[in-house]
């Protein structure tokens, strides 16, 4: 009998939201890659690879350098909630909706929770960070690096050495930022980071590459319960209280990771591939010249909006290269305006979420998809959408404005 469903035969897509967006098609090949056991000597060999890969894509010397199964809150979670006893003070600034998600996981880990919040489409000040670590004397800041619901980047190369003077870690949600701009993570004393695969990294969503420092471990070691029926003999518990996430214990991830192989999970054969590639595709390019093509996207696309008589939205100097948000235009229905985009171009680009719903259309120009010809398109369907919801502005300005940001640039 015939199945009622047919085969998968999703229509083809430019994704130009905030992620995901489209893979990288020699990572769709690797992740297309035979089965191998999980402790099988290649396997684990590209389990080694994978964490040499990711100590270049983070800038760290850190050995705890590895993937969590999951998309990218799966290491978010993962290091609050192997890091966070209960009581215990943790600063969350929050400047879009993903201060919120730290903000939530913490207080799920049941820690006292402190948030600091700046207006949607700002940045925090050094100063109030200070201000705010002196008042709450927190164990541990988690602060995001790129907001995607507001399209911000918090400047972070000072924040570091600040959460050092008052003895706090630095945990950094780099989930929208890794690969689409510099995330140093040594040379900004960053005590962890995490990402995911799905935005500058081109990869799909559910790997989330993770890096921490010895100032984490000491404090995760001291919570190290590992499950009976695979625990070693003679290993005692440490004092701390067990960490209540069995999936997310970093000390057990850090025993699967180790020469040690101490079985936890199965690991997630081919999103290892995936990401694997990932890192492998970045470091070939370079991350310099990685974040200057996004950079490059950035300045053409904005050019484009400018001349368009689109506002940009939100603190232009500190927006993330990566995703550019617009302000939908008075008596636009900006519903509207995405479905045509969609349905006539084949073109995804993003809504938005709490303060900014109905307000603002965020334009993804991430990894494989951050190139002179997505920009353009994306100008020309805009402008031809726009057009037919009856808002006017000089034809063609946006993707000739956009052309002449690549020209000046010397190409694409
Ligand atoms: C900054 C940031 N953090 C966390 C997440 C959550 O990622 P995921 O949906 O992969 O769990 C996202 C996703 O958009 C994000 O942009």
């Amino acid at each position: 009998m015939e199945h009622p469903y047919g085969d998968l035969d999703p229509p083809p897509r430019l994704l130009l939201g905030p992620g995901p967006v489209n893979c990288d098609p020699r990572v769709l090949r690797a992740m297309a890659m035979p089965m191998l056991g999980q402790f099988d000597p290649v396997f684990t060999g590209y389990m080694n690879e994978v964490m040499a890969l990711y100590r270049q894509m983070f800038q760290t010397a850190n050995r705890w350098t590895f993937l969590v199964d999951g998309t990218a809150r799966a290491a978010i979670e993962a290091v609050i909630v192997s890091l966070v006893q209960p009581g215990d003070v943790v600063l969350v600034p929050v400047f879009g909706r993903f201060g919120h998600l730290l903000a939530e996981i913490a207080r799920r880990a049941r820690a006292r929770v402190h948030t600091i919040e700046t207006e949607w489409g700002t940045v925090f000040a050094p100063e109030r960070m200070e201000e705010a670590l002196l008042r709450h004397r927190p164990k541990l800041v988690a602060v995001v690096h790129g907001d995607t619901s507001t399209t911000m980047a918090q400047p972070l190369a000072h924040i570091g050495a600040l959460c050092r003077r008052y003895d706090a870690l630095l945990y950094v949600d780099a989930t929208a930022t890794l690969g689409g701009m510099d995330v140093p993570v040594d040379a900004w004393r960053l005590d962890a980071v995490s990402a995911g695969l799905q935005k500058c990294l081109s990869g799909p969503p559910g790997s989330a590459p993770l890096t921490f420092n010895e100032r984490v471990v000491e404090r995760v070691l001291a919570r190290k319960h590992v499950e009976q029926g695979i625990r070693p003999p003679r290993s005692g518990a440490g004092p701390g209280e067990i960490i209540q996430s069995n999936y997310l214990d970093l000390p057990m991830l850090m025993d699967y990771w180790s020469e040690q192989r101490l079985n936890h999970h199965t690991e997630a054969t081919s999103m290892l591939y995936a990401a694997r590639e990932c890192a492998r595709i970045v470091l070939a390019e370079g991350l310099e010249r990685r974040l200057q093509r996004h950079e490059l996207a950035s300045r053409a696309l904005t050019a484009g909006l400018s001349a368009m008589e689109l506002e940009l939205f939100g603190d232009q100097t500190h927006k993330m290269p990566s995703v550019t948000g617009v302000v939908i235009p008075e008596g636009i229905s900006g519903n509207a305006v995405r479905a045509a985009m969609l349905e006539d171009f084949g073109i995804e680009i993003g809504t938005s979420f709490g303060p900014l719903h109905g307000r603002i259309w965020r334009i993804g120009t991430m990894g494989y998809n951050c190139r002179k010809q997505n920009v353009l398109l994306c100008l020309g369907a805009l402008e031809a959408c726009l057009r037919r919801q009856g808002f006017r502005s000089t034809a063609g300005a946006g993707v000739d404005a956009a052309l002449a940001a690549y020209t000046d640039a010397g190409g694409a």
